[in-house]
């Protein structure tokens, strides 16, 4: 998800992530010389790529797609388990879920967690706050046991909301921030973090399959990617900085021509944005090729339409990601077609664009902590 900052005033606490080695590397390391390793990759070249394909060391979490606005999967807090629905987020590093200490209208149609009926909860005074683009929350840091399937980090800090402004009618009851230890607002280290010391995943590696469909198929893996969720090969593509997941990108284009991002630009892969939001200026000229017309907040074309406007070209390190009109036009509950391109209210300095799930629902992505990069292939 989008979060306004103001970076100098927020006091990012430094955090240590230990690095464990993986289990490729202790084995580079204990079979010393190059043939014999060669020798030993070859012959288990076959059995390696058995078990990432069979997905033997993978995670598998199911996600629900809301009405195409957002992805949400459960996750369990203290004990005995409560159950909460969370937003796995790309674009924050916090987690955090709605608690019976929040009076904002809001949280009551939340799922609260109820601290006092857990044996394992484990309480500091440390506060904080997040500004997203959709809403705003106070919270308070705490420690818990936290699940994600079968995956348990037990004394996992996270954040209790005391106060949640805007998010009106999103069904989800907090977010699960997957983003790098040094965006945290809480200060607290990341689930994927702590979950990676302890050794509880086999790689620093996840990804997400976002489906079209209302219901089901969406997932997100912890442990590597499943290439049955995509087709051909995944483009590794490195990120501008260890430290935030954004990557450089060439252009944005239309029938050839250059519509935005010329000379390039920052594109930040989101999982909790919906939509795909840029600088204010380049998204009105983007409307206004599609012959797309405002009505409120939303612009609209005529159904019709996705037939015949042509796709818009994301290039990326030389491959171009073309989303068709059928994924970058969307039907509202009434029926009427809304284009996915949006202003992006932060408008940073340099030209950034956000790609939510309209582009990923079209792209298999993989986020990869190791390597500090990330994958696109195309969904299957
Ligand atoms: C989350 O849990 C609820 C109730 O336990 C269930 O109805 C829902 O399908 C679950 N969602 C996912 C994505 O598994």
């Amino acid at each position: 998800m989008k979060w306004l900052v103001l970076l100098g005033l927020v006091a990012f606490s430094e955090c240590i992530v230990k690095i464990p080695l993986r289990k490729v590397k202790t084995m580079r390391k204990s079979l010393s010389g190059k043939n014999i390793l060669n020798n030993f990759l070859k012959e288990h070249a076959y059995r390696l790529s058995q078990i990432s394909s069979r997905g033997s060391n993978l995670n598998f979490h199911p996600l629900r797609n809301i009405k195409d606005r957002l992805y949400v999967g459960n996750i369990t807090i203290g004990t005995p388990p409560q159950e909460f629905q969370v937003i796995f987020d790309t674009g924050s590093s916090d987690l955090w879920v709605t608690s019976v200490f929040c009076t904002s209208p809001t949280c009551s149609t939340h799922v609260m967690f109820r601290h006092f009926d857990s044996s394992t909860f484990r309480p500091t005074k440390k506060t904080f706050s997040i500004n997203y683009g959709s809403g705003r929350m106070k919270g308070v840091v705490v420690h818990d046991t936290v699940r994600i399937g079968d995956l348990v980090s037990t004394d996992q800090p996270f954040g209790l909301s005391v106060v949640e402004l805007g998010f009106d009618g999103i069904p989800f009851d907090g977010v699960m921030g997957l983003n790098y230890p040094k965006l945290s607002f809480s200060g607290a280290i990341p689930i994927f973090d702590n979950l990676r010391n302890q050794g509880a995943i086999s790689e620093p590696v996840f990804a997400f399959y976002l489906s079209k469909d209302e219901q089901e198929g969406s997932v997100v893996m912890f442990g590597g990617a499943d290439h049955r969720y995509y087709k051909g090969e995944l483009n590794w593509i490195p990120l501008i900085q260890a430290g935030d997941w954004s990557v450089h990108m060439d252009s944005i284009s239309m029938k050839r021509k250059v519509i935005a991002c010329s000379g390039g630009c920052k594109a930040v892969v989101d999982t909790g944005t919906s939509l795909i939001e840029g600088p204010r200026r380049l998204v009105n000229n983007i409307q206004k090729l599609i012959r797309a017309m405002p009505r409120g907040s939303e612009y609209y074309v005529s159904c019709s339409a996705v037939n015949t406007l042509p796709p818009i070209i994301f290039t990326i390190k030389g491959i171009n990601y073309p989303v068709p009109a059928q994924a970058y036009i969307l039907k509202d509950s009434r029926g009427h077609c809304y284009t996915t391109f949006k202003e992006d209210r932060l408008s940073p300095s340099t030209e950034t664009w956000i790609l939510g799930d309209v582009f990923l629902r079209r792209y298999f992505s993989v986020f990869d902590r190791g390597n500090d990069k990330i994958g696109l292939a195309r969904a299957v």
